[in-house]
C-alpha cells in the first residue's frame, strides 16, 4: 500500500484553473478575490463579517489584539491544541491559563473553566479539537455572566454546527485555518469572523500595518474631512499592525475549495462512521461526539491502554506505511512554556490522553481501499 498521510489537501482541476485565472488577472493581492472569499466564508460560518489573513496563527494574533490585554490578564484555553491557540495570548502580553479536557469529547471542560475564572480572567479560547465543536451556548452564557470575551478557535471545525447553529452565529470572534491538512485549503491561510462591527474594523487595520483609508476613522482634523476628497495618497496608521494579508490567488483557491465543503464533509463523515463501527469492542477509546455537536471531523484519534502500547501501535502503523501522528503534546509541556514557569501536572486528563493517543488518517481523498487497510492494520496492531 502507498503511504497514507494522516491529513492532506484535495486539489482538483477546477481549483488549479481558478488559481491560474487569478494569476493572469490584474490582482495578485488585495483584489476582488479576497472580498469574494470573505463573502463565501460569511455564508459557511454564519457570521456578519470575515477578514481573510495569512494563516490561522495570524488570525489568533489579531483577534487577541482586539482584547487589549494588560500584563497579567489571564486567558483560559485547552492544552490539547496546537501551540498557536495559547501563543497568541503571550504575543499580546497576557497569561494563558490551561484548563483540562473532558475525557470523552477531548474538548475543554466547562465545569473546570468555571473553577479557573479569577478577577484577572479576560477571555476564553475554546478549541474545537478534531472538528467536534465546543458548547458555545453554554460558553456564551458563562462569558456573559463574567464579562469575558471569547475567541473561538475553529481551526479544525469548518462546517461543524452547535445545536444546529454555525460558530459564527455566536458572540466574540472565531478564527479559522486553511492549512493543507484542514478540510479546505488556501495553501497557508486563515480568517477571523465576527458579528461585532468595531472588532471587524480593527481587524482590517491590524491585518495591514494598523493602516486605514476609512475617513470616518481618521484623527482630528482629518476625520470626515472634505479637504481630503482628492488626496488619494492619504491614509492613517492608527495601530501597530502587521502585514498579515492573504493573496488573491490563495483566495481564488479558497473560493473554489469552499464549493466542495459539503462533499468533503460527507466523505469525512463516512470514514468516521466506518472507523467507529470497526473499532467497537476493541480495547481503544475514540473521541465521542457530544450531543450538541454536528461535526465535520478534521482528526480521528484513538487512545490505547498506556504509553508503551501507544508507542508499539504507532511503530507498527508507521511500518505499514500509515501516516500516523499525535495531536497534541499538551502545550504547557513544551520546553518554552516550562522555561516561562509552567509545570507538568496542571491538566492530568490531557496528560493521560497524550500518553495514549494516536492520530490515524482522515481526509476526503482517502479511497475505500485505504480506509479498509487502515482499519485492518489498526485492529491487528491493537490486538
Ligand atoms: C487548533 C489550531 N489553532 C490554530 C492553528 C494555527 O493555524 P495555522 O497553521 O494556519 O497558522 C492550528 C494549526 O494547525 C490549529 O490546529
Amino acid at each position: 500500500m502507498n503511504y497514507i498521510p494522516y491529513g492532506t489537501q484535495c486539489i482538483e482541476e477546477d481549483d488549479i484553473t481558478a488559481v491560474v485565472e487569478t494569476l493572469k488577472s490584474g490582482y495578485l493581492t488585495t483584489g476582488p478575490k479576497v472580498l469574494e472569499f470573505e463573502d463565501e466564508l460569511k455564508k459557511v460560518t454564519g457570521s456578519k463579517y470575515a477578514v481573510a489573513v495569512a494563516n490561522g496563527t495570524a488570525a489568533l494574533h489579531i483577534a487577541t489584539m482586539n482584547l487589549n490585554l494588560k500584563p497579567d490578564d489571564e486567558v483560559i484555553t485547552t492544552p490539547i491544541t496546537f501551540a498557536a491557540s495559547a501563543n497568541c495570548v503571550l504575543y499580546c502580553g497576557g497569561k494563558p491559563v490551561f484548563v483540562d479536557i473532558d475525557e470523552d469529547t477531548m474538548l475543554i471542560d466547562i465545569d473546570i473553566i468555571k473553577k479557573a475564572i479569577t478577577k484577572k480572567t479576560r477571555a476564553i479560547i475554546p478549541v474545537d479539537y478534531g472538528g467536534e465543536i465546543c458548547n458555545m451556548d453554554e460558553l456564551s452564557k458563562l462569558a456573559d455572566f463574567h464579562g469575558l470575551e471569547i475567541i473561538h478557535d475553529c481551526a479544525h471545525s469548518l462546517g461543524s454546527k452547535i445545536n444546529g447553529k454555525y460558530a459564527g452565529e455566536y458572540q466574540g470572534q472565531q478564527i479559522w485555518s486553511f492549512h493543507p491538512v484542514k478540510t479546505i485549503t488556501t495553501g497557508e491561510g486563515g480568517a477571523i469572523t465576527t458579528n461585532d462591527e468595531e472588532m471587524y474594523k480593527s481587524l482590517l487595520r491590524f491585518r495591514t500595518h494598523g493602516i486605514t483609508r476609512d475617513k470616518t476613522q481618521y484623527s482630528y482634523p482629518y476625520k470626515n474631512s472634505e479637504e481630503l476628497e482628492y488626496s488619494t495618497w492619504y491614509y492613517e496608521m492608527l495601530d501597530l499592525g502587521y502585514n498579515y494579508r492573504l493573496t488573491d490567488f490563495q483566495c481564488a483557491l479558497g473560493v473554489s475549495q469552499l464549493k466542495k465543503l459539503d462533499r468533503f464533509a460527507k466523505r469525512r463523515h463516512e470514514i468516521v462512521e466506518q472507523y467507529n463501527t470497526a473499532f467497537e469492542g476493541l480495547p481503544i477509546k475514540v473521541q465521542k461526539s457530544p450531543q450538541w455537536s454536528d461535526p465535520v471531523r478534521h482528526l480521528y484519534t484513538i487512545r490505547v491502554n498506556d504509553k508503551s502500547k501507544r508507542d508499539g501501535v504507532f511503530k507498527t502503523l508507521t511500518d505499514k506505511n500509515i501516516g500516523v501522528n499525535l495531536h497534541y503534546i499538551p502545550v504547557y509541556l513544551m520546553p518554552y512554556y516550562k522555561k516561562i514557569g509552567y509545570k507538568s501536572g496542571i491538566c492530568p486528563i490531557a496528560e493521560d490522553a497524550y500518553d495514549k493517543m494516536i492520530t490515524i488518517p482522515l481526509h476526503q481523498s482517502m479511497t475505500d481501499n485505504e480506509v479498509e487497510y487502515v482499519i485492518e492494520c489498526v485492529i491487528e496492531a491493537v490486538k
